[in-house]
């Protein structure tokens, strides 16, 4: 694990930009979460179960506490929707969306792929994230209107046109034992039309991978709105698509969510609505 690059991308809170604060925060705050990670990640952890492979670690909750306290510190007004803490709504416009550690199964299992996830909605609409992967250093921030970075770096969405030449992900939800959608089916209808697809047990940088360039195209059956709710702002700031299964717009919903490089939304909607 190694550590570069520091700073925040300076368009993204120049002068001007009424979120510079905000996403300073937020970026200070996956950084602390990042922090804890990095310490613990070779650690025995202590791990509790929320389902049958739903698992939760001491570092999870850790997390969250450090995220809490620095978005808290900074904006003791603001509503926070955190995945391991119900906090009751104050009515506030401002809402923090925080997943304190994306990927525990393969933390658990010392599979080097997580981040800590932070995003700011406004009004119901999200207006910045920031995702950090702390084992590989890479900070993925965005403000709306602003564009997408990975670390100093603008990032777009790929070019790709052709199913057959794209490299795709999805997930797993962990209810898929009983639940009327497990996603077999559509993993076995996209498999052989595209180039490969990859499950890599972590939504938010499945995200913050397409946004980059490095995937084409995802979807997913269900997804909360911690893991989605940075990373789709930063696809869409780079350039891509996020609909819903039908094309609509409610990516929470039960139609799941299908994002992409804008260029091969069609043709993956289309495969995973093929009957
Ligand atoms: C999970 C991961 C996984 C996705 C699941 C999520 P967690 O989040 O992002 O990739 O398939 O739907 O719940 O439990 O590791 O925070
Ligand atoms: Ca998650
Ligand atoms: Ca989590």
């Amino acid at each position: 694990m190694h550590t570069r690059n520091r700073s925040v991308p300076e368009r993204l809170v120049s002068d001007g930009n009424p979120w510079a604060l905000h996403l300073r925060t937020a970026v200070r705050a996956v950084r602390e979460a990042g922090r804890i990670q990095r310490r613990s990640f070779h650690a025995v952890h202590t791990v509790t179960f929320k389902g049958l492979t739903d698992l939760v670690t001491e570092v999870d909750h850790a997390c969250e506490q450090a995220v809490v306290r620095i978005l808290r510190k900074a904006f003791p007004d603001h509503d926070l929707l955190l995945e391991e803490t119900r906090v009751p709504e104050t009515g506030s416009p401002y809402q923090w969306v925080v997943d304190p550690l994306d990927g525990t199964t393969n933390y658990t299992h010392r599979y080097p792929h997580f981040c800590c996830s932070v995003a700011l909605r406004h009004r119901g609409g999200t207006v910045l994230g920031a995702v950090l992967d702390p084992y590989r250093d890479e900070l993925f921030t965005t403000v709306r209107g602003r564009g997408a970075y990975l670390n100093k770096d603008r990032i777009r969405v790929s070019r790709e046109t052709r199913l057959i030449r794209s490299l795709v992900a999805t997930g797993f939800p962990y209810d898929l034992r009983t639940a009327a959608d497990d996603n077999l089916q559509s993993f076995c209808k996209v498999v052989p039309e595209v180039r490969s697809i990859r499950r890599s047990g972590c939504a938010a940088l499945d995200l913050c991978y397409l946004a980059s360039g490095r995937l084409d195209g995802y979807w997913a059956v269900k997804l909360a709105p911690w893991d989605a709710a940075a990373g789709v702002l930063l696809v869409q700031e780079a350039g891509g698509r996020v609909t819903d299964r039908k094309g609509g717009r409610n990516t929470q919903g039960p139609q799941g969510l299908v994002a992409s490089n804008r260029r091969i939304h069609g043709k993956l909607m289309a495969l995973l609505q093929r009957g």
